[in-house]
C-alpha cells in the first residue's frame, strides 16, 4: 500500500516536471497536482480540515454530522473502555472503505460490498480524532480522490457514479441497517440511504476564490449523515391510527396502529448506542391534562422495531373512575428518544375527540390538525 502511494506520488512529481510552464492544457494538467499531500496516507496527511480550504460547504456539513465525532465522541470512548477495544475502531476510525483488512492490494473493483463480513475496513492509526473522515470515503487503494462526477481538480481524481450513489458504500460500517434494507430492496424499492441522508442540492464543489469562478454547479448531496433531514423529507414516513374504539361508562378501549410507510430500515435501527422508540398513549380532560397514559417502547435489542411497510397494533384499556372526571380527548405519540429522555424527536402525533357521555365509538372523531 505505501509504496503504491509512494508510486503515484512520484508519477505525479513526473507529470508535473514535464507539464510545468506550457499552454493552458498543460496549466490544468499541473494544477492537478499541486497538492500530492492531500493523497498522502499516514501522518504526512494533513486532515480533513484540508479539504475545507476549497469544499467549504461540504466540510461545514461534514463537521456538523456525528460522522466526524465517531471517535471523540464520549460515548464511543466510554463504550471502548478508553479505547481499549481496538477490534471497535475500523468504521469509527477507517482508513478507508476502499481497503479492507482481509486483503490490503484489492482496489475497488474487486471489493466485494455486497459482503461486508469478507471486506472488513482496516483502521488508520493517525488523525484520530476526524473519525469517518473525508479519505474515509473517497480515497481509494490508487491515492486517488473518487466521487461521482468527472472534474478538474488540484488533487487527482476519477470518476466512480455507480459505487457513490448506491447504498452499499454506507453499508460498509452501517451493516445491520443494510441488512434490513437489502430485505426489502428485494420488494422492489429503489431509494437509497444517500436519497434520504444526503439531502440534494446543486451547487459548486469548490468555494474558494478565485477558482470557485472556473467551475460549473453540479447535482450533489449534502453531507449532513443526519436522520432530522431523512425525517424532513419523508414527513408521513409513519402512519398513526386510532381504531376500534370502544367506548363505556368504566373504559375507553382501542388500538393504535402503526405503520412504517417510507422508511427502507427498521425503525429503530442501528447496532450501538441507546435508540428507543417510544409511544405513548394518553386520554386527556377537558383542559387537556392527561389523566391516564400507556407507554409502549421499541428496541432494537428487544427485536419489536417497525419494519419497511410492517403495521403494528397495540391496544389500550383505560379504566375510568370516579377520580377520571370529563374525559375529551385521546391522544398518540411516536418519539425516539435517549436513556435518560432528555432528548426527543418527534415522528407522527394523532388526537381522536372523543363526544360527552355516553359515547360510542360513532362519537370519536378526529381533531382538527392545529396549524
Ligand atoms: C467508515 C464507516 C462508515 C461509513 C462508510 C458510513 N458511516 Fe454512517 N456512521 C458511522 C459511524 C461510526 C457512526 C456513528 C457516529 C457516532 O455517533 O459517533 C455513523 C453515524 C451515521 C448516522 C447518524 C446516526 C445517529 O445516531 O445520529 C447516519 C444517519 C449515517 N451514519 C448515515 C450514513 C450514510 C447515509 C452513509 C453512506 C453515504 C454512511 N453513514 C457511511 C460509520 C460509517
Ligand atoms: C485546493 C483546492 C482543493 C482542495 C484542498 C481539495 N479539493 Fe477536492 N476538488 C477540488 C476541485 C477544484 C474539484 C473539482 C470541482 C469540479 O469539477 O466542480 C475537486 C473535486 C473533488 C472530488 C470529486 C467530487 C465529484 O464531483 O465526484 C472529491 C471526491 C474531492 N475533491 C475530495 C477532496 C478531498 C477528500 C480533499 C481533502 C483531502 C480535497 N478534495 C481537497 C479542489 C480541492
Ligand atoms: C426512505 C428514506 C430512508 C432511507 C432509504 C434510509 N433511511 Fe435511515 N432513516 C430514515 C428516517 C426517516 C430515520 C429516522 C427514524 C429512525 O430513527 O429510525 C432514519 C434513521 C436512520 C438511522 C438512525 C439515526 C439516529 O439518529 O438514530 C441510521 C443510522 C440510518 N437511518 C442509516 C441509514 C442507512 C445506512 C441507510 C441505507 C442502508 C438508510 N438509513 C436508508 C430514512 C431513511
Ligand atoms: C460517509 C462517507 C462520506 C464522507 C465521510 C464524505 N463523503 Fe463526500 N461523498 C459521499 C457520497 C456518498 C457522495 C456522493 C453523493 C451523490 O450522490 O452526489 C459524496 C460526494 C462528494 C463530492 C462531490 C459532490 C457531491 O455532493 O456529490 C465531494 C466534492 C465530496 N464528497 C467531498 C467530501 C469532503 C471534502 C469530505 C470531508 C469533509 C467528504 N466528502 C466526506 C460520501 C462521503
Ligand atoms: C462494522 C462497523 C462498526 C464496528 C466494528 C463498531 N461500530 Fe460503533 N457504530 C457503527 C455505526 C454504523 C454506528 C451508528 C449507527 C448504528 O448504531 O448502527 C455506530 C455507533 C456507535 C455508538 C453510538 C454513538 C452515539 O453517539 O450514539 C457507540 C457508543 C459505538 N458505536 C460503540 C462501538 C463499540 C464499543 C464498538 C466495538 C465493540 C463498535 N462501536 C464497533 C459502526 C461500527
Amino acid at each position: 500500500m505505501f509504496f503504491s502511494c509512494i508510486f503515484s506520488i512520484a508519477a505525479i512529481i513526473v507529470i508535473t516536471t514535464i507539464s510545468s510552464g506550457c499552454g493552458l492544457f498543460q496549466k490544468m494538467l499541473t494544477s492537478m497536482n499541486m497538492h500530492p499531500e492531500l493523497v498522502e496516507r499516514g501522518e504526512e496527511f494533513p486532515g480533513s480540515h484540508k479539504c475545507g480550504d476549497c469544499h467549504i460547504d461540504i466540510y461545514r456539513e461534514w463537521a456538523g454530522s456525528t460522522h466526524s465525532k465517531s471517535y471523540i465522541s464520549e460515548k464511543f470512548r466510554v463504550a471502548t473502555n478508553n479505547y481499549e477495544f481496538e477490534f471497535c475502531i475500523r468504521c469509527h476510525v477507517p482508513e478507508t472503505v476502499f481497503l479492507s483488512l482481509e486483503n490490503e492490494t484489492v482496489d475497488n473493483t474487486e471489493i466485494s460490498l455486497t459482503q461486508p463480513e469478507n471486506s472488513e475496513i482496516a483502521p488508520r492509526d493517525y488523525n484520530l480524532k476526524d473519525g469517518v473522515d473525508c479519505q474515509g470515503c473517497h480515497l481509494t487503494a490508487d491515492c486517488e480522490f473518487s466521487g461521482p462526477h468527472a472534474g478538474i481538480s488540484p488533487h487527482p481524481l476519477k470518476q466512480n457514479e455507480e459505487f457513490y450513489r448506491r447504498s452499499e458504500l454506507c453499508g460498509t460500517c452501517h451493516v445491520d441497517t443494510f441488512e434490513e434494507y437489502l430485505t426489502y430492496v428485494d420488494n422492489g424499492n429503489d431509494e437509497t440511504c444517500q436519497d434520504c441522508h444526503m439531502p440534494a442540492v446543486k451547487r459548486k464543489l469548490i468555494q474558494d476564490e478565485p477558482w470557485q469562478k472556473l467551475h460549473v454547479k453540479k447535482e450533489g448531496k449534502a453531507h449532513t449523515f443526519s436522520s432530522l433531514s431523512a425525517i424532513e423529507k419523508n414527513k408521513d414516513f409513519i402512519e398513526l391510527k386510532f381504531t376500534e374504539i370502544n367506548t363505556d361508562n368504566n373504559q375507553i378501549a382501542g388500538n393504535v396502529e402503526i405503520t412504517n410507510t417510507k422508511v427502507n430500515h427498521s425503525i429503530p435501527t442501528g447496532k450501538y448506542g441507546y435508540r428507543e422508540v417510544l409511544l405513548w398513549i394518553n386520554l386527556k380532560d377537558n383542559l387537556g391534562r392527561i389523566i391516564k397514559s400507556k407507554q409502549e417502547s421499541m428496541f432494537v435489542e428487544l427485536n419489536n422495531q417497525i419494519k419497511p411497510r410492517e403495521k403494528k397494533i397495540y391496544n389500550f384499556v383505560f379504566d375510568l373512575d370516579n377520580k377520571s372526571g370529563d374525559h375529551n380527548e385521546l391522544e398518540a405519540i411516536l418519539l425516539r428518544t435517549n436513556f435518560n429522555r432528555t432528548d426527543k424527536t418527534l415522528f407522527a402525533k394523532i388526537e381522536l375527540y372523543l363526544d360527552s357521555s355516553p359515547i360510542g365509538s360513532k362519537n370519536a372523531r378526529a381533531k382538527p390538525s392545529t396549524p
